[in-house]
């Protein structure tokens, strides 16, 4: 064990956060770290927009599936996928033109770019996690603001090759918060294989959710029409509302991240 560690292991989404500001030396740790977070290439294909003003956020709570502390987080941070600096950068560098002069083709962003730039910006936005947690900053990820492309679009005004990927709520943890309990994980063996995939079959999968699971099956209070638990987590995420929502928005995205809007 050593402080890392144990700040890693002992890390816990924060929703409620202490009336007390970030202050601007705290902030400028976090968003420096976050830029020492590995990137492919080093071409650092991201960007990082923090969302001071209060009306924004509080539009916020609204267009990221009604989640109130949004508004109650002293400091917002979105992490944008950002191959528009990079293209901004080819064109005025004569990139096209080097192309045509050669007989090349002017290579245009594509679904790869779209997903490398988004790895980029989630491991920035990790370090910041980590980075911020070490100085008693705790925080929660917003998966939603890749919801409501056209919203958020008209909120920031990023160019077509610039996605909101993932946004980040920060604020100093409250003696409760410190208190919570960890959230509970899967058993690494469902999770963690050596030299080839290893699927699961129904009897892994009793075993994956034994602990997971217990309360509601106990409770029996399923979602909906739900008998089970698989049933229940998919009504819950991925046959839900906001779930058709982010996959609507993101193609949306993507299709403008290609030219194609
Ligand atoms: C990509 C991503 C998106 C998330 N989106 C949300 C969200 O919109 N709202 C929220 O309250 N928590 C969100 N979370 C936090 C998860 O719910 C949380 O990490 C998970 O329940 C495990 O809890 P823990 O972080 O306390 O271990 C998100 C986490 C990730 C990684």
């Amino acid at each position: 064990m050593n402080s890392t560690i144990e700040t890693i292991l002992n890390r816990k989404s924060q929703r409620v956060y202490a009336d007390r500001i970030i202050t601007d030396e705290e902030k400028e740790l976090i968003i420096r770290c976050a830029m020492r977070a590995p990137t492919a290439g080093n071409m650092m294909l991201y960007s990082i927009l923090e969302v001071a003003d209060q009306k924004k956020k509080e539009r916020l709570v609204v267009t990221c599936d009604n989640q109130p502390f949004i508004a109650k987080a002293p400091f917002v941070l979105i992490f944008l996928a950002d191959m528009q600096r990079w293209y901004d950068y080819y064109n005025i560098s004569g990139v096209p033109e080097l192309c045509s002069k050669n007989s090349r083709e002017f290579e245009q962003p594509a679904e790869a770019d779209f997903m490398l730039a988004s790895c980029d910006a989630l491991i920035a936005a990790q370090t910041a996690v980590i980075a911020a947690e070490s100085l008693g900053v705790g925080s929660c990820y917003i998966g939603d603001i890749m919801e409501n492309y056209e919203i958020h679009r008209e909120m920031f005004d990023p160019p077509d090759l610039v996605f909101p990927v993932t946004m980040l709520c920060f604020g100093h943890m409250t003696e409760h918060g410190r208190n919570l309990s960890i959230t509970p994980r899967f058993p690494e063996k469902s999770i963690y294989s050596k030299d080839s995939y290893q699927r699961l079959n129904a009897e892994d999968f009793e075993e994956m959710f034994s602990e997971r699971a217990k309360s509601l099956i106990k409770s029996g209070n399923f979602l909906g029409e739900a008998e089970n638990v698989g049933q229940h987590f998919y009504l819950k995420k991925t046959g839900s509302d906001f779930f058709a929502e982010m996959r609507r928005s993101v193609k949306v995205a993507l299709n403008a991240w290609k030219g194609k809007s």
